[in-house]
């Protein structure tokens, strides 16, 4: 990661000391060894650094679209050097994912990762441009979820695949299995969003950025007119007072919100425990089966 631009080192190297759970590259190594029986390669070790490479980019970049200070525990990169300097070091990240693909000559790698750029801008503008209409409905969610999220973790798991020269067959069945995995992972976070725990970035504030998840989507189709008026009036008008918005994530719980984002989100879980289940038994199995009870029971 080292450049001649000290400003640059000085900021990988914050990076760098703030590590993330870094369940990707989990993912991309375990299925490795779930399809190969234990095989793995170079190939695998660079699949699964550029996939967190991806993913911290992505991370930098949404906490400026975002407007979020912090992240891992920690200021974020707009935080501290202002959002110019994040943009630019979000794309120095991706760059360099891209280039270690390139350099290696892994070309099916940096297509399964070119996907996955372009899929994460278009979820994340088509949630802005949702956020801003306020028009949402419960498949244009999954829709968003899918591409901001979905398709990288789904990634992960086509180029543990991959790395070990899987046939073309298991890698879109590994690539299935980390979309579906990827849509319960997002779940969460939305989850996460209503409470008041310790995550290491900020809780409550995807209402202040008029983002409508799961549970509020639910809750405006299952509650009166004059309540749906309320809400949308909330998040149109008053998304900046915290009183009101407190007042929207207690009537998102009373009303059964955040069970039913539950509940879908354990439909999830068991779609991909399944496809888990047609795998013979092994070590990287039974990793890849606590892998995905963690993207459900996690703290953070
Ligand atoms: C956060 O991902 C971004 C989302 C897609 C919700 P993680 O929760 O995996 O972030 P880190 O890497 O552990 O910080
Ligand atoms: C995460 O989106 C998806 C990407 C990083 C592209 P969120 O905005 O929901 O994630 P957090 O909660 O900030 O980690
Ligand atoms: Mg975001
Ligand atoms: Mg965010």
């Amino acid at each position: 990661m080292t450049s001649k631009v000290p400003l640059l080192n000085r900021i990988t190297h914050y990076i760098v000391r703030r590590k993330g759970k870094q369940m990707r590259p989990m993912f991309v190594f375990l299925v490795a060894k779930m399809v190969s029986n234990g095989n793995f390669t170079e190939k695998t070790y660079r699949g699964a650094s550029l996939i967190e490479l991806i993913h911290t980019g992505s991370l930098v970049h949404d906490d400026v679209v975002d407007d979020s200070n912090k992240r891992r525990g920690f200021f974020s990169i707009n935080a501290l050097w202002k959002n110019k300097i994040a943009v630019l070091v979000g794309d120095y990240l991706f760059s360099k994912s891209l280039l270690l693909s390139v350099d290696h000559d892994d070309f099916d790698l940096l297509k399964l990762i070119s996907v996955v750029l372009k899929d994460m801008s278009e979820g994340e503008l088509l949630q802005i441009e949702k956020a801003r209409q306020l028009d949402i409905t419960e498949d244009i969610y999954f829709d968003i979820i899918r591409q901001k999220t979905a398709t990288l973790i789904a990634a992960c798991c086509a180029i543990g695949a991959a790395s070990v020269g899987s046939s073309k067959e298991e890698i879109e069945k590994m690539h299935h299995f980390g979309e579906i995995i990827g849509t319960a992972f997002q779940m969460k976070d939305d989850l996460f969003d209503y409470t008041d725990e310790k995550i290491g970035k900020p809780t409550g504030i995807d209402i202040k950025e008029q983002k409508m998840t799961l549970p509020l989507i639910y809750t405006l189709n299952n509650c009166s007119e004059d309540k749906k008026k309320w809400l949308i009036n909330s998040v149109k008008k008053y998304n900046k007072d915290k009183g009101r918005v407190k007042e929207v994530i207690a009537f998102v719980k009373e009303s059964g919100g955040i069970e039913y984002t539950t509940k879908k989100m354990k439909e999830y879980q068991n779609k991909a425990l399944e496809i888990l289940n047609v795998y013979p038994n092994s070590p990287y199995k039974e990793s890849l089966v606590t892998m995905v009870n963690y993207v459900i029971e996690r703290k953070k």
